[in-house]
């Protein structure tokens, strides 16, 4: 059988990377998307540093905010290796500030990357999906979109609101053998985390009862269960990956 196609957005950040790796040991013929605000040398390192570590990776540029580079993203994947089985909504940003603080620009740039993408892109591949009778689409929100971050009222809401599009389309494409989960993720052990302060950083960590950040790999773990055949019957579900920091 052909190997399945899943494309993972935001594929050459820190989580993303995991999950494209853990996808191709997986046995995927993964395709990582990114931005990198049109940096394409960025992309080609990052493609090279995988081939060097044995990861026979493509990367796809899309700007994930806007629709007309996520339709010609998504037509450039399926001329090149066909429809796409797996999709991860795996892209953001943030820009914390809080609120009384908050200009316009933090606020849309961050809705825009981390909750229309997931629209955009979604709805991109979900027809093919449907008339394959398969597909799955993995949403990475985050604790934050669980139970709120001070300083984050722009990526709280976008992560919060990921979720109840999960659970929205979930639905509708249930019967045609597409599921739709969500993960949050804790604090990973990424770029995106030590651009907080050092002293909000070691707080957060210290409330964090396994002891330590996660790891990409702990939320790749979670993207390839969500990922196989054989999780067909998890659909519109939210699996929360942060050390026990967020029990509910
Ligand atoms: N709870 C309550 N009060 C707090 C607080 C908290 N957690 N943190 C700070 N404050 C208080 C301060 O003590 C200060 O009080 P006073 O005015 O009485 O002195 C006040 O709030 C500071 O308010 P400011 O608006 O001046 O805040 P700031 O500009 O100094 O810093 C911030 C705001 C940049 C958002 C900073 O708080 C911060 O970086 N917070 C961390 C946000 C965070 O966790 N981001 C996660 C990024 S990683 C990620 O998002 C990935 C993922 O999915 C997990």
């Amino acid at each position: 059988m052909a190997k399945r196609i899943a494309l993972v957005t935001g594929g050459t950040g820190g989580i993303g990377s995991a999950i494209c790796k853990k996808l191709v040991d997986d046995g995927y013929q993964v395709i990582a998307g990114y931005y990198s605000g049109g940096k394409h040398e960025k992309a080609q390192k990052w493609q090279e540093q995988m081939a060097a570590e044995g990861y026979d990776i493509p990367v796809a540029f899309g700007n994930i905010t806007e629709w007309e580079s996520c339709e010609a993203c998504i037509e450039g994947i399926k001329r090149d290796f066909g429809t796409i089985d797996v999709l991860v909504n795996n892209g953001g940003i943030t820009r914390d500030s809080t609120l009384r603080k908050m200009n316009q620009e933090q606020w849309v740039d961050v809705i825009n990357t981390d909750l229309t993408s997931v629209f955009y892109m979604t709805r991109m591949v979900v027809n093919d999906m449907l008339a394959n009778g398969y597909g799955r689409i993995i949403n990475i929100s985050s604790v934050n979109g669980e139970k709120g971050q001070f300083g984050q009222a722009n990526y709280s809401a976008a992560k919060a609101g990921m979720h109840g599009f999960t659970k929205a389309v979930a639905q509708e494409v249930a019967s045609k053998g597409v599921t739709v989960n969500t993960i949050s993720p804790g604090y990973i052990a990424t770029p995106m985390i030590m651009e907080v302060p050092e002293e909000i950083r070691e707080g957060i960590r210290k409330n964090i009862p396994v002891g330590r950040f996660g790891k990409p790999e702990d939320i790749a773990r979670v993207v390839s269960f969500l990922a196989h055949e054989d999780a067909s019957f998890i659909t519109g579900t939210n699996v929360s990956a942060n050390g026990g920091q967020y029990m509910h």
